[in-house]
């Protein structure tokens, strides 16, 4: 896994990283409503927001782990509130914790009416991606280290929601699930 330092005498030095901070691979992208993209209330379409979310965030995933990336689920999506035509969609994501060839990133959705100055929350979710060589062969990536209380707190939770999506597409036995057991279950 390799990056790229400017030393102090300004030349450019290839590194090898285990370790990056979420901040590294931050992603914002900013997007305006077009016609194009709503539906016959004049509102942003949900599938077209959810395409908006997959690349920022398959985009930051892509930054942590200097691959290709693929989408291997999306969960806790919903549509808090409607964005309308003309509002400015910022996409923010930030990639949480890093297991062995998987990565979960945490993107949030704002919508600016600027005309009006007025800014909302629209909704927020969590990306899994899988970082794979040429040949579609998951490969290892560099870990998390998380820095602000914030990053600290999505890291502590990302493996419980690991162990739930992955019990979810039947990929862990629910009996596997020491985080998820840890809640439900006094030990
Ligand atoms: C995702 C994919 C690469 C996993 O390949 P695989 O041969 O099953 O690989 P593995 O079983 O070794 O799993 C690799 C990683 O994927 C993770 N993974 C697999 N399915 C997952 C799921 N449904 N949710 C979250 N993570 C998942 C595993 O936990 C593992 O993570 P880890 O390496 O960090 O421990 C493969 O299923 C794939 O290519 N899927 C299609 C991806 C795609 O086309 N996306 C766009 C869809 S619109």
């Amino acid at each position: 896994m390799s990056r790229y330092l400017v030393t102090m005498d300004g030349k450019i030095k290839m590194t090898t990283a285990t370790h990056k901070t979420p901040n590294e691979s931050e992603v914002v992208m900013t997007e305006l409503v077009l016609p194009n993209d709503t539906n016959t209330l004049n509102n942003l379409m949900g599938g077209r927001l959810l395409h908006m979310m997959d690349i920022a965030s398959a985009v930051c995933a892509q930054r942590h782990s200097r691959s290709i990336v693929v989408t291997a689920s999306v969960d806790n999506v919903s549509f808090a509130q409607p964005i309308a035509l003309g509002e400015v969609v910022t996409l923010k994501a930030k990639v949480t914790r890093a297991f062995n060839s998987s990565m979960e990133v945490f993107i949030e959705v704002t919508a600016e009416d600027i005309p009006n100055g007025k800014l909302k929350q629209s909704n927020s979710a969590y990306y899994t991606f899988v970082a794979v060589d040429d040949a579609g062969k998951p490969r290892r990536v560099p870990e998390v280290t998380p820095e602000t209380a914030v990053e600290k707190s999505h890291y502590e939770g990302a493996l419980r929601r690991r162990q739930m999506r992955l019990v979810l597409a039947n990929r862990m036995k629910p009996q596997e699930a020491n985080e998820l057991k840890a809640i439900f279950f006094d030990e």
